[in-house]
C-alpha cells in the first residue's frame, strides 16, 4: 500500500506530506492542490518506463496527464539548496521502503531528467501505483457521445478505463458476464454477479429502472452505449444514445466499473465521483468507493461533496469500512502556503474535529436562514 508521498517544487507546493490510508477523501477549496497530489502520482506512473533508464525521467505529458513544460510544473516560490538548480522531487514510501526520484528543471522541455541516480535508495516495485489494477479517472471525464474507442490493448489487455474513463464502454462490452469476486461489493438488487448486471444495478442508485446495453459498432473501431429505462412490470422504454439522456449516467459509468472491479492492491485515483450526481446519488457512490476499499483496493479520492463525505461516515458506522482505514485530509490555503489538516474519523462515524470552512456550508447557510 501507498503510505506517503512528499513533494518537493512541484506545482501548487513548495514542499508537502501527504499520507494515505486504505481510503484518502481529499478535500478542500478549489485550487488548493488536491489534483495536484493525484497529478504527482500520475505522473510517477506515467514515466515509470523511463525512469531507471539513462536519461529518463519525468514524461510531463502522457496519456495520464498532460502537464505541459518545466516551467508550467516548479512551484512558482520554489525553495532549493544554496541558491542551486531547482529540483523537483518527489518520494514514495510504502511500508518501510521508501523511494524519491528528484529531476533537474528545464523551462521549455517536456522530459525532465533525473539527477542524481546514484543516490538511488531501495526500489518500490510493489507498490500498487506501477502495478495492474491501476485506475485514473480525472475530473474531465468522458461525457455522453455517440461512440467510444475500442483499444483491444488498453481496455482488455491493460484493463485500464482510460484517464477520462473512455475505454470505459468497451472494457463493460467486453467484461460483461466476468463475475465481480468480492461480495462486499454486490448489490444486493441485481440479478447476478455478472460485471453488467451490478454495474446496472449501482446505476439504478442514480436512476431507477435504468438499463445499460453495449455494442461494437461494425466496420468501426468504435462501440456505442445505449440506455433504456423501465421498472419491473412495467415496459421498457426504447434505447436512447448518451446524449440523449443527461450527464450524470455517462459520467458516473466509469467510476462504478473502476470500483466493481477493483482488487486487492488495486490503486483508484478519483476526482470528483459525485459530478452531475443528485445528492442521493453521490452518497450512493461514496458507499461504492468504500466498499470497494473494503475489497482490498486503496483508494484516493478528490471530492467537494458533503454527500460524499457522509458516505465515508456511514460506511464506517454501519460496519462496511474501518475507521482506521479512513484518511480525511483537508487543503487550504494560508499565507504561508498551503496547509492540510487532517480530522480523524472515530468508529461512529463522527469527526475529531470540523476545521472552518471544513463541509461547513451548511451550518453557515442555515445559521443565517434561522437568524
Ligand atoms: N507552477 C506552479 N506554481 C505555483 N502554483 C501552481 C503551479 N501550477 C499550479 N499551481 C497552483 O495550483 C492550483 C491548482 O491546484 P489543483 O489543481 O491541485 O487544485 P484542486 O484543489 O484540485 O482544485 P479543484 O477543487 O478546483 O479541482 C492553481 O490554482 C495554482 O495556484
Ligand atoms: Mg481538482
Amino acid at each position: 500500500m501507498l503510505d506517503r508521498l512528499s513533494i518537493t517544487n512541484f506545482k501548487a507546493f513548495a514542499t508537502a506530506d501527504i499520507t494515505f490510508g486504505r481510503y484518502t477523501l481529499l478535500s478542500g477549496l478549489n485550487s488548493s492542490g488536491k489534483t495536484t497530489v493525484l497529478q504527482a502520482l500520475a505522473l510517477l506512473r506515467q514515466s515509470h518506463g523511463t525512469l531507471d533508464e539513462e536519461g529518463g525521467g519525468f514524461l510531463l505529458n502522457g496519456d495520464l496527464v498532460e502537464l505541459g513544460v518545466g516551467q508550467d510544473i516548479l512551484h512558482e516560490n520554489y525553495v532549493s539548496v544554496d541558491d542551486a538548480e531547482p529540483r523537483i522531487e518527489l518520494t514514495l514510501q510504502c511500508g518501510d521502503e521508501s523511494r524519491s526520484w528528484a529531476v533537474g528543471y528545464e523551462r521549455e522541455a517536456d522530459l525532465l531528467q533525473i539527477r542524481d541516480r546514484s543516490h538511488s535508495p531501495v526500489e518500490v516495485r510493489s507498490t500498487s501505483l506501477f502495478g495492474t489494477g491501476f485506475q485514473y479517472l480525472r475530473a474531465d471525464r468522458i461525457s455522453p457521445a455517440v461512440s467510444y474507442p475500442r483499444s483491444h490493448e488498453v481496455a482488455i489487455r491493460q484493463g485500464f478505463l482510460g484517464s477520462r474513463g473512455e475505454h470505459t464502454v468497451n472494457y463493460l462490452r467486453h467484461f460483461q458476464d466476468e463475475p465481480v469476486t468480492d461480495k462486499r461489493l454486490h448489490h444486493p438488487q441485481s440479478r447476478s454477479r455478472g460485471l453488467l448486471d451490478q454495474t446496472e444495478a449501482w446505476m439504478q442508485e442514480i436512476c431507477p429502472g435504468v438499463n445499460l446495453q453495449t455494442d461494437a459498432i461494425e466496420g468501426t473501431d468504435s462501440v456505442r452505449l445505449s440506455f433504456r429505462f423501465g421498472t419491473a412490470g412495467l415496459s421498457a422504454s426504447n434505447r436512447y444514445r448518451p446524449t440523449n439522456v443527461g450527464f450524470g449516467l455517462t459520467y458516473v459509468l466509469p467510476v462504478v466499473v473502476a470500483c466493481l472491479t477493483a482488487q486487492p492492491g488495486s490503486l483508484l485515483l478519483l476526482e470528483n465521483p459525485e459530478a452531475h450526481l443528485h445528492p442521493r446519488g453521490q452518497t450512493a457512490m461514496a458507499m461504492l468507493t468504500c466498499a470497494a476499499a473494503a475489497a482490498g483496493a486503496q483508494l484516493v479520492v478528490e471530492t467537494h461533496s458533503d454527500h460524499v463525505l457522509n458516505g465515508v461516515r456511514l460506511s464506517v458506522k454501519e460496519r462496511r469500512l474501518s475507521a482506521e482505514d479512513v484518511v480525511l485530509h483537508y487543503f487550504r490555503r494560508s499565507t504561508d502556503g498551503i496547509e492540510i489538516l487532517t480530522p480523524t474519523l472515530g468508529s461512529d462515524g463522527m469527526l475529531s474535529n470540523w476545521p472552518e470552512g471544513f463541509f461547513d456550508e451548511w451550518e453557515r447557510s442555515l445559521d443565517r436562514l434561522l437568524d
